[in-house]
């Protein structure tokens, strides 16, 4: 157990713990799904910064094999939903129904209380239905019929959605998909995983365990505040994200929320890493998961397909950093 941290700096013993869960995290998501570490890594970076995750990928590429592995191996009360076109905003909230015994009407919670959420195939629910998930993931809290329902902690989302060209699909506002801390995008596998898959899951893969619980959780994640961030790694998060805002094929470039997402996240990464201070790396190697999916790009540069990750590599080339004291 993680003892919490009260004073800034975080213990040794509490750094070799977390350490250790995460190692023990990526083996056992690593029986289930076969691919790079880095995206594991990406998952247990959101999940200490208290963030959520929207994993996009064309369908077979395993995107639910990966999260339903994540989401055994945390211990925690975990729910899964079908985003389909007819779910409604109370399928995902709860609504109130009727006892007849007591002739009142009582709460029956929806899959949205809960520590763990995965939300398959966010896109192929209506705005509204998003909507109702996006605010409880931002607030914390839901509002039924009025009234306001605090979420369980922790409380992370973890959403995959097929790419938006696809039919049937309703892609999330823009506006909102910096709801989500990380965005990851999932490509077909390395030939040579691709080939151990096909070997491996001949027959059924033994069950992934729960490495940790929910107190675990809540305690990684205060550790990932005491994280220390020197003022030039600071200075360098802005830099990123005012390249962004310079570029001439961007439309709308990184918001303050978005380096403030880039802050967390760097800190998140950093402990999960085994430090209690930020390195230029981390955040460089963020950068891409963090900030492509909050900048919009002109309409010349979208037609011409340069994206918004073609622009994050660029701001992590072209951006200079002060190497922290420490
Ligand atoms: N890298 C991989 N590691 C392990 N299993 C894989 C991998 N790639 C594909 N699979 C296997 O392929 C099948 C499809 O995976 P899964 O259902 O998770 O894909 P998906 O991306 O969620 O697809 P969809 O978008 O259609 O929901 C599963 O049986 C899964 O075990
Ligand atoms: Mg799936």
């Amino acid at each position: 157990m993680i003892a919490m941290v009260a004073q800034p700096g975080i213990q040794s013993h509490d750094l070799a713990r977390v350490g250790e869960i995460c190692k023990s995290i990526v083996d056992e998501v690593g029986k289930a799904f076969i691919g790079p570490p880095a995206i594991t890594e990406a998952l247990l970076t959101a999940l200490v910064a208290r963030g959520h995750v929207l994993i996009e990928g064309n369908p077979g590429v395993a995107k639910t094999t990966l999260v339903k592995a994540f989401s055994h191996t945390l211990g925690c009360n975990f729910r899964r939903v079908q985003f389909t076109p007819d779910l409604l905003p109370s399928d995902i909230t709860g609504t109130y129904i009727l006892d007849m015994r007591t002739n009142t009407f009582v709460l029956r919670e929806g899959p949205v209380f809960c520590n763990v959420l995965l939300g398959d195939e966010i896109n192929r629910a209506p705005a509204k239905t998003q909507s109702a998930l996006l605010e409880a993931m931002q607030e914390h809290q839901v509002t039924i019929e009025g009234e306001t329902k605090t979420l369980a902690e922790p409380f992370i989302v973890l959403a995959t959605q097929n790419p938006i060209e696809q039919e049937g699909t309703y892609p999330l506002p823009e506006a909102q998909v910096d709801r989500f801390l990380i965005k990851l995008r999932m490509g077909y596998p390395e030939a040579a995983d691709e080939k151990r898959m096909l070997a491996t899951y001949d027959r059924p893969p033994p069950p992934v365990r729960a490495v940790v619980g929910p107190a675990d959780v809540l305690a990684m994640q205060a550790l990932a505040q005491d994280v220390y961030v020197a003022e030039e790694l600071v200075e360098y998060i802005l830099g990123l994200v005012q390249f962004t805002r310079k570029h001439p094929r961007v439309y709308l470039g990184a918001s303050p929320r978005a380096a403030l997402a880039l802050m967390h996240a760097s800190k998140g990464l950093a402990l999960i890493r085994g430090r209690d201070y930020v390195l230029p790396d981390d955040i460089r190697s963020l950068a891409p998961l963090v900030l492509a999916h909050r900048i919009l790009m002109t309409p010349d540069a979208e037609l011409e397909g340069v994206s918004g990750s073609a622009v994050i590599v660029e701001a992590a080339d072209k951006v200079a950093f002060r190497t922290p004291r420490r």
